[in-house]
């Protein structure tokens, strides 16, 4: 019989390492960690500023390569993949939420939702149902052709959501995602990723709120490129 621990894995990070190599010398933000993100589950990474959860948080999300160790998504090996396959998984398993939101300014809260699907290759008719149907999920349909600029921080921040979400992904990462906000706006992020998590994606938001990584159910404490603490709630 196959390992129902295996079918249940995400992602595993076996060992990962990040080794930044700069003029002053060798820097080690993420050294020799593992982890496992299984299917739904709700995780928050804490700690102290520069002991590397955006660097942590970046591999994981596939942005960036460790420099030792394997990281598999799915029990297939990131790490070996090359760069349009690598691009391919990120577009279609992983959303990334960002403290800044990075919504491209040009476009429409529609078509920045729109653009990861066109990107995936899904058909134009489905892409504008998708996108109705994400920007409604996280209460924006009304604010559908305003672009970032005509936009409120909270309301910037949950367009960013529907982008992350656009292609289904089994994972979202998100990195200070109420960094920007004021307490209220902040609380509606969360319920809404709380919400996410909810409908079966699984979710790993680093932040230094308190507020925040009370809502997860595993709380990861990192220092000095390590996992220093693990405790469940
Ligand atoms: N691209 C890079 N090149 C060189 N060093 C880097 C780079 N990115 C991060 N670092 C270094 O790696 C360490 C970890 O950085 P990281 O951004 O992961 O910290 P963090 O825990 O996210 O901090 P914060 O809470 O302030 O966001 C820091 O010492 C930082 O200076
Ligand atoms: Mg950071």
């Amino acid at each position: 019989m196959t390992n129902a621990v295996y079918h249940d894995t995400v992602l595993f990070a076996d060992r990962v390492s990040r080794v930044f190599q700069m003029p002053a010398g060798p820097v080690v933000a993420v050294r020799d960690l593992t982890l496992t993100i299984t299917q739904g589950e709700h995780a928050a990474i804490r700690g102290p500023s520069g002991c590397g959860k955006s660097t942590l948080l970046h591999m994981l999300g596939c942005v960036d390569t460790p420099t030792s160790g394997r990281l598999l998504f799915d029990g297939h090996d990131v790490t070996t993949l090359g760069d349009r396959a690598r691009s391919l998984l990120r577009l279609r398993q992983i959303g990334f939420v960002f403290q800044r939101f990075f919504l491209l300014p040009m476009l429409t809260a529609a078509e920045n939702v729109e653009l990861p699907q066109a990107e995936a290759g899904v058909p134009k008719a489905e892409r504008a149902r998708r996108t109705f149907e994400l920007l409604d999920y996280v209460g924006l349909a009304p604010r559908a052709g305003h672009r970032p600029s005509q936009l409120s921080g909270g309301e910037m921040q949950r367009v960013a959501i529907a982008r992350a979400l656009a292609n289904r992904p089994r994972l979202l990462l998100a990195d200070e995602p109420t960094g920007e906000l004021d307490q209220t706006t902040g609380e509606q992020v969360a319920a809404l990723l709380d919400r996410v998590n909810a409908d079966g994606t699984a979710l790993v938001i680093v932040t230094h709120d308190p507020a925040l990584a009370g809502r997860a159910r595993r709380i990861l404490t990192m220092r000095d490129g390590r996992i220093e603490h693990e405790a469940t709630q």
